[in-house]
């Protein structure tokens, strides 16, 4: 089996509080027309989902925020979830010098918000990549445009204000690049520490004969895009004091048998799933949530410690190396986190038909259940 990827760092004990039992995640990722499943799915498990941040990585924040802001609208969710819009660019790396690493390295399969910029393409539906960050593709809203704002706050110092006001209660999910939770590992020292957790998409290990053995497309699959982007932040965040961290994504794949079953009952997320959603990659982004959302969804599981390899001069740059304690690095502290073999597939399948079918409201969320 292909080592697959969802770190999870968890889980302080909840204070005594009203909402102790209900978990608290801030949801961070590269929102897009039909990226919404991991919200639903947390909303879906009872948690209490505080907000979420769009961040640089399939295309710029601004963009992949409103696309977070407009799949949040058309569940009426806006009202109860606001989204803040993450930093522009990663902490060093920028399209030009990720064009540089590529004619040393080698071209990734899938170059993420650094593929170079055409705007024809854009004006036909895509997100934009490369170019002025601040820019937005209006034809990329197959979802709607959205009329809600976004929330006017950093998102960094935001995610440090919410663990203080609920220690111990908040875990931290990021489907994209790392560069928010690292600058706040850096703004507060507390920060990582007073979360519950950080749960990631990305972090394969030992993939590299599945990139030079098969299709272009197995290669992108085995390829570490969300955490190459930013190569300092991943090792930031990843070796932060969080109280459990762990990783999960190649397991699970849709199908079209699948997306037929979703769309059976119809409103605006199971259309845009049915219609957008595809059966060419797996279940990444929903792995790594689910993975977290109850303990028994993991079906099998290891602990190691975790380095990023932040050497420009590497192929691997930006990808994770893994020790066991015997051998680990004497001169930096490294975290033990948990990476995730297997999840229940069938109980992930089942969920997520459950949370794009039956979205939960406003209402539901703020009565607790
Ligand atoms: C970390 O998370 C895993 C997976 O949910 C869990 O089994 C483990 O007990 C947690 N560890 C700590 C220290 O909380
Ligand atoms: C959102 O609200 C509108 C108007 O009240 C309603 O028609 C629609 O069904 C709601 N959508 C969802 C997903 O609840
Ligand atoms: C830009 O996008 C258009 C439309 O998708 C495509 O036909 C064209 O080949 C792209 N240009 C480059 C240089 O990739
Ligand atoms: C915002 O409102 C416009 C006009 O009513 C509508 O066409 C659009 O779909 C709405 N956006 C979302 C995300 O629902
Ligand atoms: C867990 O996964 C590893 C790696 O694929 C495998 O070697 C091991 O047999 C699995 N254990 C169980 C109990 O499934
Ligand atoms: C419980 O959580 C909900 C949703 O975040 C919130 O509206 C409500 O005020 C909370 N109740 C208490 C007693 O903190």
């Amino acid at each position: 089996m292909k080592l697959t990827s969802v770190l999870f760092v968890a889980a302080a004990s909840a204070a005594a509080h009203p909402n102790a039992t209900r978990t608290k995640v801030i949801l961070e990722n590269d929102w897009s027309s039909a990226g919404f499943i991991p919200f639903l799915l947390a909303l879906d498990a009872g948690w209490d989902v505080l907000g979420l941040i769009g961040d640089t990585a399939n295309s710029w924040a601004l963009q992949t925020s409103l696309h977070g802001l407009a799949t949040l609208e058309i569940g009426n969710l806006s009202s109860c979830i606001p989204v803040y819009k993450g930093a522009d660019f990663p902490l060093l790396n920028t399209p030009e010098l990720f064009a540089m690493w590529e004619q040393i390295h080698g071209d990734l399969p899938w170059q993420g918000v650094f593929a170079p910029e055409n705007l024809t393409a854009e004006a036909l539906g895509s997100d934009p990549t490369s170019g002025n960050p601040q820019r937005i593709s209006p034809a990329a809203f197959v979802e709607g445009f959205p009329n809600a704002t976004l929330a006017g706050k950093h998102a960094a110092a935001w995610m440090i204000e919410q663990v203080h006001l609920y220690p111990g209660e908040v875990m931290i999910y990021s489907g994209g690049t790392l560069t928010n939770i690292a600058l706040a590992v850096r703004m507060d020292p507390e920060f990582a520490s007073l979360a519950k957790g950080l749960v990631i998409m990305g972090g394969y290990i030992d993939v590299n004969l599945y990139q030079a053995s098969g299709s272009v497309n197995q290669a992108d699959i085995n390829s570490d895009i969300n955490l190459m982007l930013d190569p300092e932040a991943t090792k930031i965040a990843l070796t932060a004091s969080f109280p459990n961290i762990s990783n999960a994504a190649n397991q699970v794949f849709p199908d079209q048998e699948y997306l037929d079953t979703v769309y059976q009952v119809k409103n605006k997320y199971t259309t845009l799933m049915y219609n957008n959603y595809g059966t060419i990659f797996p279940f990444w982004d929903e792995t790594a949530m689910f993975a977290v959302l109850d303990p028994s969804n993991v079906i099998n599981s290891t602990q190691f410690y975790l380095d990023v390899d932040t050497a420009w001069s590497s192929p691997s740059y930006g990808t994770v190396h893994v020790y066991q304690q015997a051998l680990m690095p004497r001169q930096q502290t490294l975290q033990l986190v948990n990476y995730v073999y297997e999840v229940d597939a069938k109980k992930l399948k089942s969920s997520i038909k459950r949370a794009v079918q039956y979205p939960t409201s406003c209402e539901k969320m703020q009565r607790g259940w």
